[in-house]
């Protein structure tokens, strides 16, 4: 097919040229003298995407999964208690592997298209006078069912109940779009990627600790090796990795931590703001629901929009790819079927984002859902017109 694909499923996201002309270099000898002068003030710049000055920054090879396993293993012993909540794919996984690190999950179930149940999490931390709970895990923005949860709000309640548990967060989907504020909300270990956000291709995942989880994790006993922060943490002192770091992708987050400090973080979390509401405006005219139940829950990077009843979600995507050469993301699992997801984060404009609804709209209206060609575009263009 001709032209480009539109890609808007919610990361791997597009990469900008700049980006791209960052990484198009020869390999590097990351042993070279002048190394640490680059990836002493990389690591410095990275805090500030996390809105940190206390907290420390880590950089492995490895996809946002291998973040996960490095915040449980660091700082975690082997059947240690913890407390995470599942409401959709990704909060799903974030347990199934706490559970397979060997540790003792307390899981709260919340209907998908809701987010993290403080009044359950207010009841078991109540309850857990003796503080065997070590670690809550919040996933901040479940990009299966397109909600974002108030971290805030975790670490008030952490704070009113006087209960010293970790608070690990996942921000794969969030960290370099949505506001995020590691020190303001106390949080202990934040796991992002480098595929949304921060667009870049996948691989690195980045992991800011605070100095509290870094005191635990000097006497954590699960297994770890690869992901170990302490022989991360001697190497990044002086600049250097302790295996051969993904140099190409390093070059990549320079350019990348550059662009989001140029925007500046306020502002990139406005315009994914602005983005996400014309992508609402456009659902709203459709007529179609979200799946997140609340206003207060809608992510500003991914919405997942629900199809009616008696169709199949998995057409509007197959058929967007097929016919228009766009790319939506599926229904997962529980909402197999049930909704298809734009994703809205990263390099975007205007002009992206109405591209991608004339293509839904048409791979909508082929999967035999009744909607008035243009009428999401134009509410989108409306908003985004007066919201300049
Ligand atoms: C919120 C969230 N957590 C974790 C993951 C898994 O990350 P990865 O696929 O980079 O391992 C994803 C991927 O989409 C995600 O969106």
């Amino acid at each position: 097919m001709p032209g480009k694909n539109f890609l808007f499923v919610p990361g791997p996201t597009n990469i900008p040229e700049r980006i791209r002309r960052a990484m198009d270099i020869p390999l590097e000898d990351h042993r070279a003298a002048d190394f640490p002068e680059f990836a002493l003030p990389l690591f410095e710049d990275l805090k500030k995407i996390f809105r940190t000055e206390r907290g420390q920054v880590f950089v492995f090879p490895s996809s946002g999964t291998g973040g996960w396993e490095a915040a449980i293993t660091n700082t975690l012993s082997p059947g240690d208690r913890v407390l995470q909540s599942r409401f959709g794919q990704f909060s799903h996984l974030w347990a199934e592997s706490c559970r397979k690190l060997g540790m003792a999950v307390e899981l709260i179930e919340a209907p998908w298209g809701e987010g993290v149940p403080l009044d359950e999490y207010r009841r078991v931390l109540t309850n857990d006078s003796t503080h065997l709970i070590k670690m809550v895990l919040v996933t901040h923005n479940e990009t299966a069912t397109g909600v974002t949860s108030d971290l805030a709000a975790v670490r008030r309640l952490l704070d009113e109940l006087q209960h010293p548990a970790l608070l690990a967060v996942d921000g794969i989907s969030s960290i370099g779009s949505l506001e995020f504020r590691m020190d303001e909300w106390g949080v202990d270990l934040a796991v992002s990627g480098s595929q949304k956000g921060l667009m870049l291709p996948t691989g690195l995942s980045i992991i800011c600790v605070s100095e509290k989880a870094l005191k635990i994790s000097k006497t954590a006993k699960s297994h770890r090796y690869y992901f170990d922060f302490s022989q991360m943490s001697a190497a990044n002192a002086g600049g250097w990795f302790p295996y051969t770091p993904a140099m190409t992708l390093l070059r990549g987050l320079r350019e990348s931590v550059n662009m989001l400090l140029e925007e500046g973080m306020e502002n990139v979390y406005k315009r994914h703001g602005r983005y996400a509401k014309s992508v609402r405006a456009a659902a709203a005219a459709w007529g179609l629901n979200l799946c997140a139940k609340d206003e207060v829950l809608y992510s500003d990077t991914v919405t997942a929009i629900c199809v009616p009843e008696g169709i199949d979600s998995n057409d509007v995507v197959r058929n967007a790819y097929n016919r228009y050469n766009l790319s939506l993301g599926g229904g997962l699992t529980e909402v197999a079927g049930k909704v298809f997801r734009i994703g809205h984060l990263g390099d975007m404009n205007e002009l992206m984002i109405l591209s991608a609804l004339a293509g839904t709209e048409m791979a909508l209206c082929d999967s035999g859902i009744d909607i008035k060609l243009g009428s999401g575009v134009g509410a989108a263009a409306r908003f985004l017109r007066g919201s300049l």
